[in-house]
């Protein structure tokens, strides 16, 4: 049985991947220190399966890492302060976690088993910006910061670091290191303040008119039966090992004001569209080139923006009936 450490594992895409790699009857660990997932009954489902171990633990402190034996088959590093609500509101935070895990993780990799380094595509946001790369956009341009003193570019900065960690840890080791960076995945259990959520939240308290900050802009969302496809894909093929691969869904781009359509149509509601300002220093577009992942492992988003988000509403529909 392959035994595989996530990570993070309590966590939006986290609990998804470990249901994914139970399913294909890994025997799987989790560690994660609850500061963002939730010891919830979904947790608690999966940890039904006597393949399925939990560990709470802090993955900045050094002795988290001592305690975890060393000989996995995959290891998945999705633990990060995530969030731009949270990267706003204390970027020291972002860069302390996210930069201590990867550095841990690359002091304690070994030559055994394959790292899984989940990246974002804002390390490559400011070259968009700037006008530099174009989208769809490929791994191959300029990773930029526009300005290391905004909040904002505090997690870009320590994704960028924990890429370069843990591709050269794992080689310094004598291991194999995939870096995926993920581009707007989205699901059910993600929290509530990614778009499809917040949106799906406001069109079922019946909010009219109903506000869309950056509706003239473009993203090109995936589905996070999708994703975990994808890095379960690139973890099987060994030419992926010392990459940097983009992950998402190519096939739609959308515009936020269609998504907002989209999802008052899933809800039922007639409510009138008011644009309003994008998030402060949101790019106009996000749509990754995904022609190095097909080329490395055959994918192809599978789930429709329709249908994912059909799912994700119903899926809050039925968990925050006290939100709404
Ligand atoms: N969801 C997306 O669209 C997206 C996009 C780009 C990148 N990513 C990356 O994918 C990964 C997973 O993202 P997610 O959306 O599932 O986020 P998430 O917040 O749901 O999951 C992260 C998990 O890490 C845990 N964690 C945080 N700090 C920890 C620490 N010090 N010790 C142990 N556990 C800790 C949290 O409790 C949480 O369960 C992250 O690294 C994120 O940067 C996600």
């Amino acid at each position: 049985m392959t035994r595989a450490l996530v990570l993070g594992g309590a966590g939006f895409i986290g609990l998804h991947l470990v249901r994914r790699l139970t399913a294909e009857h890994h025997h799987v660990t989790v560690v994660d220190d609850f500061s963002r997932g939730r010891d919830d009954a979904e947790l608690a489902s999966v940890c039904v399966d006597p393949a399925v171990e939990v560990v709470t633990g802090d993955l900045t402190r050094g002795g988290t890492w001592a305690a975890l034996p060393r000989d996995w088959d995959q290891i998945y590093l999705l633990a990060a302060v995530v969030g731009v609500r949270n990267v706003e509101a204390d970027p020291a935070r972002v860069i302390r976690v996210n930069s201590l895990a990867a550095l841990h993780l690359m002091d304690w990799i070994s030559s055994a088993g394959t790292v899984f380094f989940s990246s974002t595509s804002e390390v490559y946001a400011g070259a968009v910006d700037a006008g530099i790369a174009t989208v769809p956009t490929a791994e191959n341009v300029p990773a930029m910061v526009s300005d290391v003193a905004a909040p904002r570019f505090a997690y870009a900065i320590s994704k960028l670091l924990g890429e370069s960690a843990v591709l050269h840890g794992a080689r310094a080791a004598g291991g194999h290191a995939v870096v995926g960076r993920f581009h707007n995945v989205y699901g059910p259990r993600m929290g509530v303040d990614h778009v499809v959520p917040e949106m799906s939240l406001r069109a079922m308290r019946g909010e009219n008119p109903f506000r869309v900050p950056g509706a003239d802009q473009f993203r090109a969302f995936c589905h996070v039966d999708d994703a975990v496809e994808a890095v379960v894909r690139l973890m099987a093929s060994p030419d992926a090992a010392g990459e940097i691969v983009h992950i998402g869904n190519d096939a739609e781009q959308t515009n936020i004001a269609d998504l907002a359509k989209l999802i008052l149509r899933i809800a039922g509601a007639g409510a009138v569209i008011a644009p309003a300002p994008a998030p402060p220093g949101s790019v106009h577009r996000r749509c990754p080139d995904l022609s190095k992942l097909r080329r490395l492992t055959g994918y192809e988003p599978k789930v429709t923006l329709d249908d994912g988000v059909g799912q994700t509403f119903a899926w809050y529909r039925d968990h925050h009936r006290h939100d709404t």
